[in-house]
This record gives structure tokens, sequence and C-alpha cells, in this order.
């Protein structure tokens, strides 16, 4: 049966830090291509995907989703996709916003994505951010229903 990757730590110790990681990790979020970011409320999620747009060359702000539920931004092969499922109440809620239809179209990035982790398709990377003293978050990820490689 295939299980999640085993996790990898990182940790940063300022916001620019967290820019930094992210913008590194584009090109396995890229791969992925649906996100879910995890951690608690002012962990910084909304960060990390300021970071990633920057990082792909978008150059509209981005705010948290909170009313929309699903923002997008970029075109083409710089399309980002952002969702926020904090203030959903059941997984009904989720689907009915049809993310499915943008998957594959660009990059996907959900907040609160564990809150229904069971409609992450296979192979979304999921991100953690768990604050620490100061500014430092530790950032772990692992990709959902991966095996292992050998
Ligand atoms: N290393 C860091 N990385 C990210 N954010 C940091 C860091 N250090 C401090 N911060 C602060 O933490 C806050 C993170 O806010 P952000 O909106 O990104 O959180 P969030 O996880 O999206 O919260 P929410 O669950 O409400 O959506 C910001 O005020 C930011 O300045
Ligand atoms: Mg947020």
């Amino acid at each position: 049966m295939a299980t999640d990757n085993p996790v990898t730590p990182h940790v940063v110790r300022s916001l620019n830090e967290t820019a930094k990681l992210a913008s590194s990790l584009l090109p396995q979020l890229i791969q992925a291509g649906i996100v879910s970011l995890e951690g608690p409320l002012g962990a910084g999620k909304t960060h990390f995907v300021k970071a990633v747009a920057n990082a792909l060359g978008i150059s509209t702000e981005v705010t948290s989703p909170t009313f929309t539920l699903l923002q997008s931004y970029g075109s083409g092969m710089q399309q980002l996709y952002h969702s926020d499922w904090y203030r959903l109440e059941s997984p009904e809620e989720a689907l009915a916003l049809g993310l499915e239809e943008y998957y594959g179209e660009g990059l996907m990035i959900i907040e609160w994505g564990d809150k229904f982790p069971e409609l992450l398709p296979p192979g979304t990377l999921r991100i953690r951010i768990e604050p620490q003293p100061h500014e430092s978050r530790r950032i772990s990820w692992r990709r959902k229903d991966f095996p292992s490689l050998p």
C-alpha cells in the first residue's frame, strides 16, 4: 500500500527566509501541481503563497482569499490558484468550489487543506508550517500517498 513520504524538516528564522525557502521549493511545487499549506492561524501560509507568486513573476498582490475562497493570479505557465478552506464547514462546501476543474491548469495552493485531507488528491505536496519562538518557523513537507523511492 502506498504511504506518505517521510517528512523533510527545515527551520527558517525570518520572514525573508520563509520566502527564500518557498522560492527554492518552486520546482517541487510545480511538479506536485497541488499544494496544501497547513499550520495554525498566523503561521505564515499566506506569506508563503506571496513568495511563490513572486517567484512565478506574478506582480498582482496576493491577498487572503477568505471571502472569495478561490483566487486566480497570472496566466499560462505562471498560473496560480489560491484557495483557503479555513471558513469551510464541510467537505461538501469544499467540493462545491470545483477546484478539480483547475487541477493541472496551473499551480493550486490550498491553505488549510488539512481540514478535509481526504479531498486532497494523491501526490498533493503537504507543507506544514509550525511557529517557533520569535520569527522562526519549522517547515516540513511530504507528498500525500506517494510511495517512497527505493
Ligand atoms: N518566518 C516567518 N514566516 C512567515 N511569517 C512570519 C515569520 N515570522 C513572522 N511572521 C509573521 O507571521 C504572520 C503570518 O501571517 P500569514 O497571514 O501569512 O499567516 P497564515 O498562516 O496565512 O494565517 P491564516 O491561518 O490566518 O490564514 C505575519 O504577520 C508575518 O509577518
Ligand atoms: Mg492565510
